[in-house]
């Protein structure tokens, strides 16, 4: 991806009208285009994708997607639909772990609302055994969400993990304070748009650092995880495990749900733990622009589903 098309796809997603579009058509059907990255809209579908993901002996995190609310209204409305959630996979045999974002519990309505949010949904995970991952968001919430992350396990959540992203200049020192306080880490390149003054703007100084930071993470001796599509990222963390002695249970790979799926099933195969990222529910549009944004060619397919659901649901 490059910035260019990253800014115009990021500008697209805060297009009401072509979220209106997408929605009618996204999932309509079974074949619809968004569900190519998308496990469904309700919880009895994404259980059914983890089941079906679990079964092919993968690791698995699910997301409930929703961000940016700006009502408290809402932010309660996405905690009781992660209640909901830990209620039903405790029941279901599928893997507890989940991934959340800080903004759809309220983040951008007030510090205090969101904080107990989390708390809400941390409480009933730690006692049924979930892992929480809180996902990274834009550079706007990064330092807001390591306070809150630290805030929480400083008071002994410490089923918590986090996500720091290489292409922040920031990373670097937000991974020494991490790696001390000894919790877990998804590294990843980041998804955002973001300022040359906080982001490194190109991909080979985004891809450098990555590999920097992969390295601090597998020598830490504690379990991280490394987030990429990007066959040359995953080689280079095969190579430096097998270089330091780091077994294959002491890390784990994460990818999307949907992409790179030959990549997925290699590394499994392999003997690599591989967990993939299953995002579900009705607020999918901002997570899937960020999917169009990070390989435009994904536009094409769009568009000739587009078409083909379009005459599909006309006849
Ligand atoms: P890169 O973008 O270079 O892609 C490498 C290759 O992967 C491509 O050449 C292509 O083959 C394939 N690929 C990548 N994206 C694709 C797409 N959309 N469609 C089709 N093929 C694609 N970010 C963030 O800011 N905060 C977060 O919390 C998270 N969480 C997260 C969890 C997990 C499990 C993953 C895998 C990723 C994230 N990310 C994220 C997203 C991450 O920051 C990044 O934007 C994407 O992973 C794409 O970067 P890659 O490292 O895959 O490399």
């Amino acid at each position: 991806m490059d910035a260019g098309s990253k800014a115009f796809f990021y500008a697209l997603s805060r297009s009401d009208a072509l979220k209106r579009l997408a929605s009618k058509y996204g999932m309509a059907t079974k074949e619809s285009f968004a569900r190519r990255f998308i496990a469904g809209e309700t919880i009895e579908e994404a259980l059914g994708a983890a089941q079906s993901i679990q079964d092919q002996g993968y690791l698995l995190t699910l997301d409930y997607l929703g961000e940016s609310v700006r009502t408290p209204e809402a932010a309660t409305t996405a905690t009781r639909e992660y209640l909901r959630l830990i209620d039903v996979i405790s029941r279901a045999g599928i893997e507890r772990n989940l991934s959340l974002k800080l903004t759809q519990l309220g983040l951008d309505v007030d510090r205090a609302t969101c904080v107990d949010n989390l708390r809400r949904i941390l409480g009933p995970a730690g006692e049924h055994g979930f892992f929480i991952r809180i996902d990274m968001e834009d550079s706007s919430h990064t330092q807001e969400t390591i306070n809150i992350f630290e805030a929480l396990w400083r008071q002994d959540y410490r089923h918590i993990g986090i996500v720091l992203q290489s292409y922040l200049r920031r990373t670097e020192e937000d991974i020494t304070r991490t790696l001390h306080l000894g919790a877990r880490i998804r590294l990843v390149k980041g998804a955002y748009k973001e300022p040359r003054a906080v982001a490194y703007p190109s991909h080979r100084d985004v891809e450098s650092h990555f590999l920097t930071l992969m390295k601090r993470l597998l020598d830490s001796g504690q379990y991280h995880a490394i987030a990429t599509h990007d066959p040359a990222m995953i080689e280079a963390t095969i190579a430096y495990a097998a270089e330091r002695g780091i077994p294959n249970d002491r890390f784990e790979f994460q990818m999307l749900y949907g992409i790179r799926r030959d990549l997925q099933e290699s590394l499994r195969a392999r003997g690599y733990r591989m967990r993939i990222y299953l995002p579900f529910g009705r607020e999918w549009f901002p997570y899937f622009m960020r999917r169009l944004g990070e390989r435009p060619s994904n536009v094409a397919f769009v568009l000739r589903s587009l078409s083909h659901e379009r005459r599909a649901l006309r006849n």
